[in-house]
Protein backbone atom coordinates (compact mmCIF):
# COMPACT_ATOMS: atom_id res chain seq x y z
CA UNK A 1 0.00 0.00 0.00
CA UNK A 2 2.79 2.46 1.03
CA UNK A 3 4.96 1.99 -1.67
CA UNK A 4 2.13 2.21 -4.42
CA UNK A 5 0.47 5.33 -2.87
CA UNK A 6 4.10 7.21 -2.13
CA UNK A 7 4.41 7.65 -5.65
CA UNK A 8 1.38 8.57 -6.49
CA UNK A 9 0.94 11.46 -4.25
CA UNK A 10 4.38 12.36 -5.32
CA UNK A 11 3.29 12.67 -8.85
CA UNK A 12 -0.27 14.89 -6.91
CA UNK A 13 1.94 17.43 -5.36
CA UNK A 14 2.37 19.79 -8.58
CA UNK A 15 -1.12 19.37 -9.60
CA UNK A 16 -2.09 19.93 -6.03
CA UNK A 17 0.15 23.29 -5.69
CA UNK A 18 -1.97 24.18 -8.93
CA UNK A 19 -5.19 23.33 -7.54
CA UNK A 20 -4.13 25.31 -4.38
CA UNK A 21 -3.18 27.95 -6.12
CA UNK A 22 -6.46 28.48 -8.45
CA UNK A 23 -9.02 27.73 -4.82
CA UNK A 24 -6.90 30.45 -3.67
CA UNK A 25 -7.19 32.89 -6.28
CA UNK A 26 -11.22 31.98 -6.58
CA UNK A 27 -11.38 32.21 -2.90
CA UNK A 28 -9.66 36.20 -3.15
CA UNK A 29 -12.37 36.56 -6.37
CA UNK A 30 -15.07 35.38 -4.29
CA UNK A 31 -14.34 37.47 -1.11
CA UNK A 32 -13.66 40.49 -3.58
CA UNK A 33 -17.59 39.98 -4.71
CA UNK A 34 -18.64 39.06 -1.59
CA UNK A 35 -17.74 42.04 -0.14
CA UNK A 36 -19.28 44.17 -3.28
CA UNK A 37 -22.18 42.82 -2.71
CA UNK A 38 -22.58 43.17 0.83
CA UNK A 39 -22.23 46.82 0.14
CA UNK A 40 -24.66 46.80 -1.96
CA UNK A 41 -27.39 45.15 -0.06
CA UNK A 42 -30.03 47.66 0.73
CA UNK A 43 -31.56 46.30 3.88
CA UNK A 44 -31.85 48.01 7.30
CA UNK A 45 -28.55 46.22 8.67
CA UNK A 46 -26.63 47.81 5.53
CA UNK A 47 -28.55 51.53 5.96
CA UNK A 48 -25.36 53.14 6.98
CA UNK A 49 -23.05 52.16 4.37
CA UNK A 50 -22.51 54.19 1.57
CA UNK A 51 -23.93 54.00 -1.38
CA UNK A 52 -23.16 50.99 -4.22
CA UNK A 53 -20.43 52.12 -6.31
CA UNK A 54 -21.72 49.96 -9.56
CA UNK A 55 -24.77 52.32 -10.14
CA UNK A 56 -24.80 55.62 -10.27
CA UNK A 57 -27.58 56.38 -7.95
CA UNK A 58 -29.58 59.48 -7.91
CA UNK A 59 -30.49 61.67 -5.32
CA UNK A 60 -33.43 64.83 -5.47
CA UNK A 61 -36.52 66.09 -5.28
CA UNK A 62 -39.22 63.16 -5.26
CA UNK A 63 -41.68 62.62 -8.02
CA UNK A 64 -45.23 62.85 -7.47
CA UNK A 65 -47.14 59.92 -6.48
CA UNK A 66 -50.31 59.71 -6.80
CA UNK A 67 -53.27 57.12 -5.16
CA UNK A 68 -54.44 54.63 -7.81
CA UNK A 69 -57.97 55.34 -6.93
CA UNK A 70 -58.03 58.44 -5.08
CA UNK A 71 -55.62 60.11 -7.26
CA UNK A 72 -54.49 62.30 -4.45
CA UNK A 73 -50.95 62.75 -3.82
CA UNK A 74 -49.29 59.98 -1.56
CA UNK A 75 -47.09 61.13 1.20
CA UNK A 76 -43.94 59.40 1.44
CA UNK A 77 -42.75 60.55 4.57
CA UNK A 78 -40.54 57.49 5.78
CA UNK A 79 -42.83 55.17 8.39
CA UNK A 80 -41.62 54.62 11.81
CA UNK A 81 -37.71 52.92 11.61
CA UNK A 82 -37.27 53.82 8.45
CA UNK A 83 -34.48 55.31 6.56
CA UNK A 84 -34.32 55.70 2.89
CA UNK A 85 -31.99 53.46 1.41
CA UNK A 86 -30.22 54.84 -1.74
CA UNK A 87 -32.24 52.94 -3.73
CA UNK A 88 -35.45 54.05 -2.67
CA UNK A 89 -34.08 57.85 -2.68
CA UNK A 90 -32.71 56.72 -6.23
CA UNK A 91 -36.71 55.64 -7.29
CA UNK A 92 -38.62 58.60 -6.18
CA UNK A 93 -36.27 60.57 -7.93
CA UNK A 94 -36.48 58.44 -10.76
CA UNK A 95 -38.69 56.28 -10.97
CA UNK A 96 -36.24 53.54 -11.74
CA UNK A 97 -36.47 50.63 -9.45
CA UNK A 98 -32.57 49.53 -9.27
CA UNK A 99 -32.89 46.35 -7.81
CA UNK A 100 -35.09 45.07 -10.93
CA UNK A 101 -32.57 41.94 -12.80
CA UNK A 102 -30.62 41.73 -9.84
CA UNK A 103 -30.88 38.15 -8.71
CA UNK A 104 -29.89 38.41 -5.04
CA UNK A 105 -32.35 41.16 -4.77
CA UNK A 106 -35.03 39.59 -6.65
CA UNK A 107 -34.41 36.48 -4.21
CA UNK A 108 -35.40 38.76 -1.16
CA UNK A 109 -38.62 40.51 -3.21
CA UNK A 110 -39.63 36.60 -3.00
CA UNK A 111 -39.09 36.34 1.00
CA UNK A 112 -41.17 39.85 1.29
CA UNK A 113 -43.76 38.59 -1.42
CA UNK A 114 -44.41 35.49 0.25
CA UNK A 115 -45.07 37.40 3.61
CA UNK A 116 -46.78 40.24 2.71
CA UNK A 117 -49.10 39.59 -0.85
CA UNK A 118 -49.11 35.66 -1.34
CA UNK A 119 -51.85 34.76 1.05
CA UNK A 120 -54.04 37.26 -1.48
CA UNK A 121 -52.11 36.52 -4.96
CA UNK A 122 -51.13 33.07 -4.57
CA UNK A 123 -47.54 31.76 -3.94
CA UNK A 124 -46.26 32.77 -7.92
CA UNK A 125 -48.52 35.58 -7.88
CA UNK A 126 -50.91 33.38 -10.47
CA UNK A 127 -53.98 35.07 -8.61
CA UNK A 128 -55.99 33.67 -5.92
CA UNK A 129 -58.67 35.98 -3.96
CA UNK A 130 -56.78 38.79 -5.75
CA UNK A 131 -55.52 39.25 -9.28
CA UNK A 132 -52.27 37.57 -11.06
CA UNK A 133 -49.85 40.22 -11.13
CA UNK A 134 -47.39 37.99 -13.40
CA UNK A 135 -49.27 38.02 -16.31
CA UNK A 136 -49.93 40.67 -19.05
CA UNK A 137 -53.13 41.85 -18.23
CA UNK A 138 -53.60 44.36 -15.54
CA UNK A 139 -56.93 46.08 -13.81
CA UNK A 140 -54.91 49.67 -13.94
CA UNK A 141 -52.80 49.66 -16.70
CA UNK A 142 -50.50 51.60 -14.90
CA UNK A 143 -49.08 48.95 -13.03
CA UNK A 144 -47.33 48.34 -16.09
CA UNK A 145 -44.72 50.14 -14.97
CA UNK A 146 -42.77 50.22 -11.67
CA UNK A 147 -44.22 53.94 -10.44
CA UNK A 148 -47.05 52.61 -11.44
CA UNK A 149 -47.30 49.76 -9.74
CA UNK A 150 -45.27 51.23 -6.65
CA UNK A 151 -48.71 54.07 -6.27
CA UNK A 152 -50.88 50.83 -6.48
CA UNK A 153 -49.08 49.01 -3.81
CA UNK A 154 -48.10 51.96 -1.26
CA UNK A 155 -51.62 53.44 -1.62
CA UNK A 156 -53.65 50.08 -2.12
CA UNK A 157 -57.08 49.73 -4.08
CA UNK A 158 -60.26 48.31 -4.26
CA UNK A 159 -61.68 46.12 -1.16
CA UNK A 160 -58.86 44.19 0.11
CA UNK A 161 -56.27 45.64 -1.71
CA UNK A 162 -55.44 47.44 1.34
CA UNK A 163 -52.39 50.12 1.60
CA UNK A 164 -48.45 49.22 2.46
CA UNK A 165 -47.80 53.07 3.62
CA UNK A 166 -47.19 52.21 6.85
CA UNK A 167 -46.60 48.48 6.72
CA UNK A 168 -43.38 48.26 4.27
CA UNK A 169 -40.63 50.31 3.84
CA UNK A 170 -40.01 51.78 0.12
CA UNK A 171 -36.92 49.63 -0.44
CA UNK A 172 -39.30 46.51 0.47
CA UNK A 173 -41.79 47.46 -1.98
CA UNK A 174 -39.11 48.13 -4.96
CA UNK A 175 -37.66 44.82 -3.57
CA UNK A 176 -41.42 43.13 -3.81
CA UNK A 177 -41.62 44.77 -7.72
CA UNK A 178 -38.41 43.34 -8.76
CA UNK A 179 -39.59 39.68 -7.96
CA UNK A 180 -43.17 40.17 -9.53
CA UNK A 181 -41.47 41.61 -12.82
CA UNK A 182 -38.66 38.88 -12.78
CA UNK A 183 -41.83 36.32 -12.33
CA UNK A 184 -43.98 37.83 -15.43
CA UNK A 185 -40.70 37.54 -17.58
CA UNK A 186 -40.34 33.79 -16.65
CA UNK A 187 -43.84 33.15 -17.30
CA UNK A 188 -43.12 35.10 -20.53
CA UNK A 189 -40.68 32.77 -21.53
CA UNK A 190 -42.62 29.96 -20.45
CA UNK A 191 -45.12 30.30 -23.14
CA UNK A 192 -47.55 33.10 -22.27
CA UNK A 193 -49.13 34.30 -19.34
CA UNK A 194 -50.02 32.35 -16.15
CA UNK A 195 -53.74 31.82 -15.31
CA UNK A 196 -55.87 34.04 -13.72
CA UNK A 197 -57.44 32.66 -10.44
C1 LIG B 1 -55.92 40.72 1.78
C2 LIG B 1 -55.65 40.34 0.39
C3 LIG B 1 -54.54 41.05 -0.35
C4 LIG B 1 -53.24 41.24 0.04
C5 LIG B 1 -52.56 40.81 1.35
C6 LIG B 1 -52.58 41.91 -1.05
N1 LIG B 1 -53.45 42.12 -2.07
FE1 LIG B 1 -53.05 43.04 -3.82
N2 LIG B 1 -54.98 42.90 -4.37
C7 LIG B 1 -55.99 42.26 -3.65
C8 LIG B 1 -57.25 42.43 -4.34
C9 LIG B 1 -58.60 41.88 -3.89
C10 LIG B 1 -56.98 43.20 -5.49
C11 LIG B 1 -57.98 43.73 -6.53
C12 LIG B 1 -58.29 45.18 -6.15
C13 LIG B 1 -58.80 46.05 -7.27
O1 LIG B 1 -59.04 45.54 -8.37
O2 LIG B 1 -58.88 47.27 -7.07
C14 LIG B 1 -55.55 43.46 -5.49
C15 LIG B 1 -54.89 44.18 -6.46
C16 LIG B 1 -53.53 44.34 -6.56
C17 LIG B 1 -52.83 44.97 -7.65
C18 LIG B 1 -53.45 45.55 -8.91
C19 LIG B 1 -53.50 44.46 -9.98
C20 LIG B 1 -54.00 44.90 -11.36
O3 LIG B 1 -54.41 44.00 -12.12
O4 LIG B 1 -53.96 46.09 -11.69
C21 LIG B 1 -51.50 44.91 -7.36
C22 LIG B 1 -50.35 45.42 -8.21
C23 LIG B 1 -51.38 44.25 -6.08
N3 LIG B 1 -52.63 43.92 -5.62
C24 LIG B 1 -50.17 43.99 -5.45
C25 LIG B 1 -50.06 43.49 -4.16
C26 LIG B 1 -48.81 43.31 -3.47
C27 LIG B 1 -47.43 43.57 -4.06
C28 LIG B 1 -49.11 42.85 -2.23
C29 LIG B 1 -48.16 42.59 -1.09
C30 LIG B 1 -47.42 43.72 -0.63
C31 LIG B 1 -50.56 42.71 -2.15
N4 LIG B 1 -51.09 43.10 -3.34
C32 LIG B 1 -51.24 42.25 -1.04
C33 LIG B 1 -55.82 41.60 -2.46
C34 LIG B 1 -54.67 41.61 -1.69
Amino acid sequence: MKESQQPQSRRMKPQLAIALGVSGLVMAAFLTVACAKDESAGNADSAAKPAPVQVALKDGPALEFRGTLSGDVLDLTPMEGETFTPEAKHFMATGENPYKGNPEEVKKGYTIFSTACSGCHGHLAEGKLGPALADDYWTYPKNETDKGIFETIYGGAAGMMGPQQGRMTVDEILHVIAWIRHQAEENLKNGGAAPHG
